[in-house]
């Protein structure tokens, strides 16, 4: 088998993807990978306390802690991230709801490594509310992504995706809790192709 891919998952909230991944991996749907920790970047984070029930340790950077009267420092939050990050020793870094940008330090020092998912079809719908725009669209099928991640937002090449209906009467509520089941077993299928081409 070898030694266990260290697998560490960033979120920023609920933590349903961290969770569908930790519980795969509990489950050993994961070939050969261990979870050694949650890196939240809110303290309030639900996902921190499905970390503790899971025995995941966790890391809190509260990027509250970084806002200055010049808005937020970015530079000093990433240098902590960035130092938080090559401690763990990642062979892979996923991203579950992680609603920061990553910069480049973090990019660069991980090529490769960095994973993210996305609810809506990439290219279509970068960025924030990709149901609300998917369903301002007009458009009558959307999905989700699993992509590496550069510094480019929801940019890098796709590594999974998946499609799923657009309904009448959707709304961003219901369209986001048909998409969401849909993401978790996307989310694992795509790790799980990845850790098989990981040397
Ligand atoms: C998911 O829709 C994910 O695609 C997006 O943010 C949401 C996070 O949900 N990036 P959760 O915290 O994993 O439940």
């Amino acid at each position: 088998m070898g030694v266990k891919k260290r697998i560490v998952l960033f979120a920023s909230g609920r933590g349903s993807n961290f969770c569908a991944l930790a519980d795969a991996i509990q489950k050993k749907q994961l070939p050969n990978a261990e979870i050694i920790a949650l890196v939240c970047n809110r303290k309030d984070a639900p996902a921190l306390l499905e970390a503790s029930s899971r025995n995941i340790a966790t890391h809190v950077i509260n990027s509250k802690d970084y806002r200055t009267d010049k808005g937020f420092d970015r530079d000093s939050y990433e240098a902590k991230l960035l130092e938080t990050s090559l401690g763990l020793k990642p062979d892979l870094i996923l991203l579950a709801g992680y609603m920061l940008v990553l910069g480049r330090k973090m990019v660069e020092a991980f090529p490769r490594k960095i994973i993210n998912i996305h609810p809506s079809l990439l290219p279509k719908f970068r960025g924030l509310h990709a149901q609300r725009q998917a369903l301002e669209s007009g458009d009558s099928m959307t999905g989700c992504t699993v992509h590496w991640v550069t510094e480019g937002l929801d940019e890098g090449e796709t590594i999974l995706q998946a499609q799923c209906p657009i309904l009448p009467g959707d709304t961003v509520e219901t369209l986001s809790q048909r998409l969401l089941p849909l993401e978790h077993k996307t989310y694992i299928e795509a790790v799980i192709k990845v850790l098989k081409e990981l040397k």
